[in-house]
């Protein structure tokens, strides 16, 4: 049992020593943390004492700034107060400025005006000084000129006593002298009578005369050639005189027209390049046939805005659709031009003698006219600038199968013979377009009755009349 009892105590006396050594232990720690609670006491204590100073400082800071802050309400204030003030001074500063910008004008306009007016005073100071010395210049010159006066004045003086004198002795003569008109008067009358008599006699020379002139104006007459050298001294010359304008030309005399296509430069140009004496016409007035030209160029002007392409039948040297072409700048339209001809004449196939019954000679003399060798060639070199003119040689209207156009917006048939006109007319109306314009050159001369007729009838089917210009041209406008 006292082993028990030793073995238990030894147990707790190892026990208690361990309980001691952990006491041991905690009483250590306790220690260090008392030392590092002093430490840190010590430390809050240095920190509050810091703080507490800090606390006065910035109390004082505080202080001080709220003084700064009540001054800067009080400079704010003022400075409020300033810029009213300012704003207040600016506004009217605005206003001066405006007032001053509007004196400134005004003194800028006076002083424009004082410019002008010194300027004008100058010149009249220099004109005055002119008129000055030049009055200077009369003055002396008038002084000489009273002193001349005062000797010429004693001069008269003298002369008026010897002139009294001289009137005397011509008082004696007048009465000679009126004697001798009486005489005179006398004679003069016996004259008057002799010039009456005279006078019958001229007037009765001139009567005479009269019927000598207007004879000889009548023979004049019946010569074609004489009436035709009078026609053109009277268009060219007398009428203009008598008239703001004259026409005169194919045949063709207008007065008092405007003739408006003259003023077209390019017109002008074209037409005096065309223009020469035609031998059908005996007259050769100036203006040759710018009054068709005319026609064919407002037509060609109206069917530019139209579909279809340009189209001439009958082209000879090319002379008309040339001008047509310059006159509108066809290299710049979009269309083709097509230029139909024999280039050789009238075809026998279509054309004859029996087709001019008004004038038999007609069909030789123009064959003549129009068979000039190498025409074809000389009428394309004329319109090579021009790519869209396209000149077909041969036969109308068969031509018109190898090439032609589908829609046309401008015809213009000129070949003065009645079968080939009506065939091209048959194959190309119907192809004019709406608003297109046909033109034939020879429709309303008398010397190709036989075209008008036929080309009346073709129209009259159609429910079309042809509209006849002075110019001798034929005008259709296709609905
Ligand atoms: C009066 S000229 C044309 C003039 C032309 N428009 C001008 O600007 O001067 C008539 C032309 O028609 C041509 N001609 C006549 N009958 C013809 C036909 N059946 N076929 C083709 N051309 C023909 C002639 O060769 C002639 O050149």
């Amino acid at each position: 049992m006292f082993k028990n009892i030793y073995t238990k105590c030894l147990n707790h006396a190892g026990y208690a020593v361990i309980m001691m050594d952990n006491l041991e232990t905690e009483r250590r720690k306790y220690q260090e943390d008392k030392t590092d609670l002093s430490r840190q006491f010590e430390n809050l204590e240095t920190q509050n004492r810091k703080l507490h100073e800090n606390k006065t400082d910035l109390s004082r800071q505080l202080e001080d700034l709220e003084a700064q802050n009540e001054k800067l309400q009080e400079d704010r204030t003022d400075l409020s107060r300033k810029l009213e003030n300012l704003e207040t001074q600016n506004r009217k500063l605005h206003e001066n400025k405006t007032d001053l910008s509007r004196q400134f004008e005004n003194l800028e306009t006076q002083n424009r005006k004082l410019q002008k007016d010194k300027t004008d005073l100058s010149r009249q100071l220099k004109n005055l000084e002119t008129q000055n010395q030049k009055l200077q210049k009369d003055k002396t010159d008038l002084s000489q000129q009273f002193e001349n006066l005062e000797t010429q004045n004693q001069k008269l003086q003298e002369d008026k006593t010897d002139l009294s004198r001289q009137i005397e002795a011509l008082c004696c003569e007048r009465d000679q002298l009126l004697q001798e008109r009486n005489s005179l008067h006398k004679e003069r009358e016996e004259m008057r009578q002799e010039m009456e008599s005279l006078r019958h006699e001229l007037n009765s020379l001139a009567q005479e005369n009269e019927e000598v002139v207007q004879g000889n104006f009548e023979r004049m007459l019946q010569n074609s050639e004489t009436t035709c050298v009078f026609v053109n001294k009277i268009t060219s010359g007398a009428l203009g005189r008598h008239h703001r304008s004259v026409f005169w030309g194919d045949r063709l005399l207008t007065l008092d027209k405007a003739a408006g296509f003259y003023e077209e430069d390019k017109f002008k140009d074209c037409h005096s390049q065309i223009n020469q004496p035609q031998n059908y016409d005996q007259y050769a007035g100036p203006d040759g046939i710018a009054w068709r030209l005319n026609t064919l160029v407002w037509a060609a002007k109206c069917a530019l805005n139209l579909p279809g392409d340009f189209v001439e039948c009958g082209v000879f040297q090319g002379d008309m659709s040339w001008v047509v072409a310059n006159v509108i700048d066809w290299a710049q339209v979009d269309k083709t031009f097509y230029l139909y001809d024999t280039f050789e004449g009238f075809s026998s196939k279509y054309t004859s003698q029996e087709d001019f019954p008004f004038n038999p000679k007609f069909l030789d003399f123009a064959n003549k006219v129009y068979q000039i060798p190498g025409l074809f060639e000389q009428v394309c070199e004329r319109f090579k600038e021009f790519s869209n003119v396209k000149i077909i040689k041969g036969v109308l209207p068969d031509a018109l199968d190898e090439e032609s156009p589908e829609k046309i917006a401008f015809l213009h048939i000129d070949l003065n013979s009645v079968k080939p006109e009506i065939g091209v007319l048959e194959v190309l109306f119907d192809r004019v377009v709406s608003g297109g314009i046909v033109i034939f050159d020879d429709y309303g001369w008398l010397e190709y009755l036989r075209q008008k007729r036929a080309e009346d009838a073709f129209m009259s089917e159609r429910g079309y009349s042809i509209m006849e210009l002075p110019t001798g041209q034929g005008l259709v406008v296709k609905r």
